[in-house]
């Protein structure tokens, strides 16, 4: 008999019932569940809206990806009897090879999100609830971080999963300003009954232009506390951030979301990062020959990787902005790639080999996979170098502005 918690959707007893719901059996928890269901993974791709889908997931796991997230799905529009078909038609595909596979959802409804659990469950090793998103839309949709304020709401949502799916659940947080407070947080999605937990750095606001750091301190702190996996968020830049953040949080895995997006090898020991036309064809073969993509999520990844050489080809950056087809996209890579050759052998590369540029980060030719720094994200680095005195973060970004002169020229 399922436990309604207050909020009664009478809407939804139909369908409640519909839903066989299992008998308690035996599901993997914590740390059992992170190391015999998923592999122990330290590497995971985070759920990205139009980004981690499965032709995606495919190419990251060619480089040293172990766990990935679905993108974050509509747990209404999901399961609506109406638009439900058409939406998984367009947002969801995976299959047996796609694992091990976590399954994302925003909600605010703990039936409406089991409702949608319950069709994927078989499909994957566990469904996430999303706390992060900080978008408007999601504080339209009340949703993602604007729930931070409502725990009562999480915790039904997390203990009707825990007590009736037959994988486990998961959820991804955004920190408070407190420590004590994301602790408390972490601790409340433990006691009900959350299996692991990614713990992205940033506070609700930090988002856009005030994307800035992600606090690390905060991570470590609710790895600290809580008994179950923790996998940290925030802040990877390079590869060598990863080992960084392993070793200052303590956390059992580290998610990437746009250092993936900008340089997929990012998990790959490497010497420097690939040539961004290799990645690109990588991926739209995998999209021609295994698993058809649609064409705005081609586009989107395409944009990502070619950023730094785009606004050195501006017709290019047009074609691609007004491509309709994957032959499009393949054409535009070809061009791209024979005149990323030039300019490769006109520059050269051994001069550019990871130098620190002007800001302080380090400097690649435009031919190669690189990350994007938002505007915030550097200011932030005065505060956080000052911090980083102290707190011996060992982060590569932030190791980058050692050289005091480096600082000098990165703040003025
Ligand atoms: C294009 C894009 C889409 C995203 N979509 C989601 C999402 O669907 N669910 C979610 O929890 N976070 C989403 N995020 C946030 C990322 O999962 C991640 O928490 C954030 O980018 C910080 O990690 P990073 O510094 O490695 O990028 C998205 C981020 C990006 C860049």
């Amino acid at each position: 008999m399922l436990i309604c918690h207050g909020l009664t959707s009478t809407k939804y007893t139909l369908r409640r019932t519909m839903h066989s719901i299992a008998p308690h059996t035996k599901k993997l928890e914590g740390y059992e569940f992170y190391e015999k269901t998923l592999g122990s993974p330290k590497h995971i791709i985070a759920p990205m809206v139009e980004q981690s889908e499965q032709a995606w997931r495919i190419l990251s796991k060619r480089y040293d990806s172990h766990l990935c997230f679905t993108p974050m799905f509509h747990a209404k529009l999901f399961s609506d009897s109406f638009s439900g078909p058409r939406y998984r038609k367009d947002q969801w595909s995976t299959n047996e090879k796609d694992r091990p596979l976590i399954v994302q959802f925003c909600a605010n409804d703990p039936y409406i999100l089991l409702n949608a659990a319950k069709m994927v469950e078989h499909q994957c090793n566990a469904i996430d609830l999303n706390l992060g998103c900080p978008q408007n839309i999601a504080k339209r949709g009340r949703y993602g971080s604007f729930l931070q304020d409502e725990w009562k709401v999480i915790e039904s949502m997390i203990s009707l999963l825990h007590r009736e799916l037959y994988v486990p659940v998961t959820a991804k947080i955004r920190v408070f300003p407190t420590v004590e407070k994301t602790v408390a947080y972490a601790k409340m999605l433990e006691n009900a009954g959350a299996q692991l937990l990614t713990v992205h750095g940033r506070v609700r606001e930090q988002k856009g232009h005030h994307t800035g750091l992600a606090d690390w301190d905060k991570i470590k702190a609710v790895k600290d506390t809580v008994k179950i996996p923790v996998f940290a968020n925030g802040n990877i830049l390079y590869h060598e951030d990863v080992k960084s953040c392993l070793d200052y949080t303590g956390a059992d895995g580290v998610m990437s979301g746009e250092g993936h997006l900008y340089n997929p090898t990012i998990f790959t020991p490497q010497d420097m990062p690939p040539l961004s036309w290799v990645i690109a064809q990588e991926y739209l073969e995998i999209c021609r020959d295994i698993c058809p993509t649609r064409h705005s999520i081609m586009k989107s990844h395409l944009f990502k990787l070619f950023h730094s050489a785009l606004p050195l080809h501006t017709d290019l950056r047009e074609k691609l902005g007004k491509s309709l087809n994957w032959q499009h996209l393949w054409d535009i890579c070809v061009d791209m790639k024979n005149r990323l050759e030039e300019d490769r052998i006109r520059i050269g590369e051994e001069e550019l080999r990871g130098q620190t540029n002007d800001k302080g980060l380090r400097k690649y030719g435009h031919w190669r996979c690189q990350p994007y720094f938002r505007a915030g994200f550097l200011l932030d680095y005065e505060k956080a170098k000052g911090e980083e005195k102290e707190r011996k973060r060992g982060s590569n970004m932030v190791k980058a502005l050692e050289d005091e002169e480096d600082m000098a020229v990165a703040l003025g």
